[in-house]
C-alpha cells in the first residue's frame, strides 16, 4: 500500500510522516511531497528509523511521481493561522493549493482515498470534490475531511474535567471543523454526566481549541503535533479498514445531505472507503439547537468551495 503525504515538510506533515513511518503496517510505502527543497532530506532522515516502511521524498516539480498509484493521499499542505485569524481567512492561499494538488491526484491516482487536513476544511473538501467531479473521478466514499483532532481534543478535555483516563473516553463530534460547526455530543458520552455549565464550557473549549493553540504559539502557527497524531490515527484506521478490518471513525464526508452536503459523522469504513454512514443518534435539546444554528455557516463554507472551482 502506498500512502502519500502532500505538505510533508511542514509542521503537521513532519509529525504525521514520523507517526506513519513508525506505525504503518510492514511493506507499506510512504511517499512524501512538499514544495520545500528539504523534503527529500526529511525522507532520508525518516528512512534511518528501522521499520519495514519504505520512505521516498519529492519536492518542487515531482508531485506526479509522488502521487503515482497512491492508495491513500493525506493533504496537510498550505499556510496555518496566526493570532486573530479564523480558519476561513486561510481561504485565499489554501484554496489554490488544494485545487492544484487535487488536479494532479485526478491524473496519478484517481481511485485513492483522500484525506483533507488543509484549512478551512469545511471548504477545501468541497473544492476537492468539485475538481474530482469535473474530471469524472469523484467517489464520495473516498473523500474525507479529517476531523479526528476535534474528537481527540474532546476526549482529552472531558477526561481532564472529570478526572478520567482519556484512553477510556469516547466523544462523538459532528458537523464541520471550524468554530460553532464543531459540535461535540456530550449527551452521548457513556457513563459520564455533565451540568449545564460544564456542557457550555466544554463545548466552547472544544470549538475553540485550535485558537487556543494558535494564541499559545503567538504567531508561530497552529496545531501541528496534535493534528499529526489525529491525522495518523485517521490514516491508520483507514488502512486497517482497507485491509478488511471493521473500523468506525468520524470524518467530514458527503453523506445523505440531511443537514448539509458535507457533514462530519460516524462512519463504518471498509475496503472501498465509507461502507456505511452511521446515525448521529439522538441529540439533547442543547445539541439540537447548536446543530440548527450551525447549518447556515456550514452551508456557506461549502458553497464557497463549490464556487471557487465552478467560477
Ligand atoms: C486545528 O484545529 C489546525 O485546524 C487545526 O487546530
Amino acid at each position: 500500500m502506498k500512502v502519500a503525504v502532500l505538505g510533508a515538510a511542514g509542521g503537521i506533515g513532519q509529525a504525521l510522516s514520523l507517526l506513519l513511518k513508525t506505525q504503518l503496517p510492514a511493506g507499506c510505502e510512504l511517499s512524501l511531497f512538499d514544495i520545500a527543497p528539504v523534503t527529500p532530506g526529511v525522507a532520508v532522515d525518516l528512512s534511518h528509523i528501522p521499520t519495514d516502511v519504505n520512505v521516498k521524498g519529492y519536492s518542487k516539480d515531482y508531485l506526479a511521481p509522488a502521487l503515482k498509484d497512491a492508495d491513500v493521499v493525506l493533504i496537510p499542505a498550505g499556510v496555518p493561522r496566526k493570532p486573530g485569524m479564523d480558519r476561513a481567512d486561510l481561504f485565499n492561499v489554501n484554496a489554490g493549493v488544494v485545487k492544484t494538488l487535487a488536479e494532479e491526484i485526478v491524473q496519478q491516482c484517481p481511485n485513492a482515498m483522500v484525506g483533507i487536513i488543509t484549512n478551512p476544511v469545511n471548504t477545501t473538501v468541497a473544492i476537492v470534490a468539485e475538481v474530482f467531479k469535473k474530471a469524472g473521478t469523484y467517489n464520495p466514499k473516498r473523500l474525507f475531511g479529517v476531523t479526528t483532532l476535534d474528537v481527540i481534543r474532546a476526549e482529552t478535555f472531558v477526561a481532564e474535567k472529570k478526572g478520567l483516563n482519556p484512553a477510556e473516553i469516547t466523544v462523538p463530534v459532528i458537523g464541520g471543523h471550524s468554530g460553532t460547526t464543531i459540535l461535540p455530543l456530550l449527551s452521548q458520552v457513556e457513563g459520564v454526566s455533565f451540568s449545564d455549565d460544564e456542557i457550555e464550557q466544554l463545548t466552547h473549549r472544544i470549538q475553540n481549541a485550535g485558537t487556543e493553540v494558535v494564541e499559545a504559539k503567538a504567531g508561530g502557527g497552529s496545531a501541528t503535533l496534535s493534528m499529526g497524531q489525529a491525522a495518523a490515527r485517521f490514516c491508520l484506521s483507514l488502512v486497517r479498514a482497507m485491509k478488511g478490518e471493521n473500523v468506525v471513525e468520524y470524518a467530514y464526508v458527503e453523506g445523505d445531505g440531511e443537514h448539509a452536503t458535507f457533514f462530519a459523522q460516524p462512519l463504518k469504513l471498509g475496503k472501498e472507503g465509507v461502507e456505511e454512514l452511521l446515525s448521529i443518534g439522538s441529540l439533547s435539546a442543547y445539541e439540537q439547537k447548536a446543530l440548527e444554528d450551525m447549518l447556515d455557516t456550514l452551508k456557506g463554507d461549502i458553497q464557497k468551495g463549490v464556487e471557487f472551482v465552478q467560477g
